[in-house]
């Protein structure tokens, strides 16, 4: 084997603003089943993420929650950690942006910057919402096209005719965070002068840092010309101040991908690595950094610009990957295809999708399609039916007959030759990302093992006893070939690997292929993987189905005082809504719904079921017996728990839910007008 590298690999930092989807899974086992592989080849490889914690988006989230942003961080960090966890995720480090560590970087690199002359100041005018005191990015910017006069864009392009434009072009634009109009104000921003890197970056991004579709890409923008790069915001904003520059900060993509250094400089506090060793200009060790097609810019043309100013070294590589379609379609909350991480966790395996992603991967940024049919028919395929089904139909014959004791031969020298040859062009394509070949080289040979095991017909030959040593031969032969191909799969498979090194009795490292066991005792075999049961698939869809619609029967935060009340509408269209007295008579909390109360309605004479989103607020017990009320005509919605029968009337704000009760000595049926 070749010298030992030193590696230093990185994921995109998941914004600390929501939970991981499967969409983020595929990004993280893309790099950690190349940290792992990179680690069985015997080189030293660090993996660091950390949670990307800045930014008005979480401000405004911690705000609806009525928490400080520190808190909605620290929460948000361990549901992230422990996902990465159970997808197991064996990042060395898991850190956050908001720390010491990044306060640090940011400030150094900003001051190189700076001496530099690669930071410019100026004025600019930008949309501002006079209620909230906060300037408006696009996305808090709506109103109507105008392009094509439809309503309720974007302040940045039309969904209905594509038409991009600034804000201020939009007609009649409406603040997304107040409702009110925004007015334009100017302030001083701080801009990095990315234009006088072009000739650096029209060099480097042909230097083999990026995949040759993303380097035309690139090519493109930098062909164009590059514009300079705004990187302050105005307070209130969640992040680091600017040295020298009160109530201005770093905007959130400048700090983000020092947050890699950060989280490394924290392992290497921990652990006494040497950071210079990895960071400095001159660093002989390797970075890597895997991220999603959509960050791109921030990656391959403003982060190592800004790596060169501060005089430190570049990426060795930025690897980009595709976005996840579901069932060939964009993840969408209402067809139950928007996956939460902890959603598909609480139904299925873990190794089944890390797999199912290997074998779709390549080193090209296209999308990847989750297939769920085709999803259970692969793992069950190979996983199943040709992987497992080796040790199984083999380790029998030894345990029993042999008492666990390999053969001394190896049955088919040219067979073993085969298998265990084909490791060094497996490597070559884990080592290029190209996943899908080296499963596909590894699913050739379980094909290979498997025909040789059905042409032999060792229980047959196990009925005559002058056989048995043939027996023996050929199921030692069938384990060895099993331990080779489950080695190719351990960056892949973790657990499944661990179970299988228990079973072997052996360790499994790319270096033990070469030679195979023999007299050499296994333990019993126990199935080391079960069947992808579509029941579960679908509990999963369901699941994810229920939770877009648990949130949408729960009450939620319309405008609050003093902001502008909905359009007229006449009485006619008002009566149309039956709103009746009703007795809570029965309230409980709903197995598996964490936001919902079933709650048993009397309207008079009949009695409605209604699921409602008022968990958070409501003790079940406090309810019974109370008097609410209720929209009795509304169509009934089918949820996996029942079906809901009409709607609760409450009021929401980021302290809690009110439902709205008449004064006692109302009777439950009486209608309200
Ligand atoms: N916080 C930034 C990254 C900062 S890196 C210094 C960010 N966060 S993110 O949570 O939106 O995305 C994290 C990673 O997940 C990105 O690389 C992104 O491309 C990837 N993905 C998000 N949705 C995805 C899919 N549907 N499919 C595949 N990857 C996707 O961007
Ligand atoms: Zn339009």
């Amino acid at each position: 084997m070749s010298t030992k590298r030193q590696i230093l690999v990185t994921n995109a930092l998941p914004y600390a603003n929501a939970a991981l989807h499967l969409g983020h899974i595929l990004e993280y086992t893309q790099t950690d089943v190349w940290v792992r592989f990179q680690r069985m080849r015997g080189h030293a490889c660090y993996y660091v993420s950390a949670d990307d914690a800045h930014g008005t988006a979480i401000m405004l989230k911690a705000d609806a929650k009525g928490i400080s942003a520190e808190q909605h961080i620290a929460d948000m960090r361990s549901i992230h950690e422990a996902d990465f966890r159970d997808f197991l995720i064996g990042v060395d480090n898991y850190h956050s942006t908001h720390s010491e560590e990044n306060r640090e970087y940011s400030e150094l690199i900003y001051k190189r910057l700076v001496k530099n002359g690669h930071i410019a100041k100026r004025e600019i005018t930008q949309s501002f919402d006079s209620e909230k005191q906060l300037f408006l990015a696009d996305r808090y910017i709506r109103g109507t096209c105008p392009k094509c006069k439809t309503e309720d864009q974007y302040g940045d392009n039309c969904e209905a005719c594509s038409a991009t434009y600034a804000p201020t072009d939009l007609i009649d634009p409406v603040s997304v965070l107040s409702g009110t109009t925004p007015i334009e104000k100017q302030s001083t921003h701080y801009f990095f002068k990315l234009p006088e890197f072009t000739q650096f970056l029209k060099t480097w991004t042909r230097s083999g840092a990026v995949q040759d579709e993303v380097a035309n890409k690139l090519g493109e923008w930098l062909d164009s010309g590059l514009q300079e790069w705004d990187i302050s915001r105005d307070a209130p904003y969640f992040g680091f101040e600017i040295p020298d520059a009160p109530n201005k900060y770093f905007y959130v993509w400048l700090d983000a991908p020092i947050g890699y250094m950060a989280s490394f400089k924290n392992l290497c506090d921990r652990e006494s690595l040497d950071f210079d060793q990895f960071w400095a200009a001159d660093s002989s060790a390797e970075l890597y950094h895997f991220i999603g097609k959509d960050i791109v810019n921030f990656h391959a043309l403003f982060w190592p610009a800004m790596l060169s100013s501060a005089n430190f070294r570049t990426p060795t590589k930025v690897c980009v990957h595709g976005f996840v379609t579901v069932n060939g379609k964009k993840m969408s909350k209402s067809r139950g295809t928007f996956i939460n991480a902890r959603c598909y966790l609480d139904h299925l395996n873990p190794e089944y999708l890390r797999y199912y992603y290997a074998s779709k991967l390549s080193n090209s940024v296209e999308d990847i399609d989750l297939n769920l049919e085709d999803f259970i028919q692969r793992v069950n395929s190979d996983l199943v039916g040709k992987l497992v089904n080796i040790a199984s139909r083999c380790a029998k014959f030894i345990t029993k007959g042999n008492d666990g004791l390999l053969s001394a031969t190896v049955e088919n020298p040219a067979l073993w030759q085969q298998v265990s040859g084909a490791g060094e062009k497996i490597a070559d394509f884990y080592e290029n990302r190209d996943y899908s070949k080296a499963i596909r080289e590894i699913m050739a040979q379980a094909d290979a093992a498997n025909e040789y095991i059905a042409a032999k017909e060792p229980w047959k030959l196990n009925k005559d006893p002058s056989k048995q040593q043939q027996v023996q031969d050929i199921c030692s032969l069938g384990i060895n070939l099993f331990r080779v191909l489950l080695t190719y799969l351990k960056p892949v498979l973790p657990a499944m690997t661990a179970d299988g090194e228990h079973f072997l009795n052996d360790c499994l490292s790319w270096e033990s292929i070469q030679a195979p066991l023999t007299e050499h005792r296994i333990n019993n075999f126990k199935p080391l993987l079960q069947r992808v049961e579509k029941e579960k698939v679908d509990a999963m869809l369901e699941a994810s189905k229920q939770e877009a619609e648990q949130a949408a029967a729960t009450p939620h935060k319309g405008p609050s005082a003093g902001e502008p009340i909905a359009d007229e509408i006449g009485f006619d269209d008002f009566i149309k809504v039956d709103l009746r007295v009703a007795r809570i008579v029965k309230a409980q909390a709903v197995e598996g719904a964490d936001k919902l109360l079933a709650l048993t309605l009397d309207i008079g004479g009949e009695t409605r079921n209604v699921f409602s989103g008022i968990k958070s607020s409501y003790k079940p017990e406090d309810l019974e017996g109370r008097l609410t009320v209720m929209v009795a005509n509304l169509a009934p919605r089918k949820m996996r728990f029942g079906v809901s029968e009409g709607m609760v009337l409450a009021a929401a704000d980021n302290k809690g839910i009110y439902l709205l009760a008449p004064d006692s000595g109302a009777i439950p049926g009486h209608r309200i007008t």
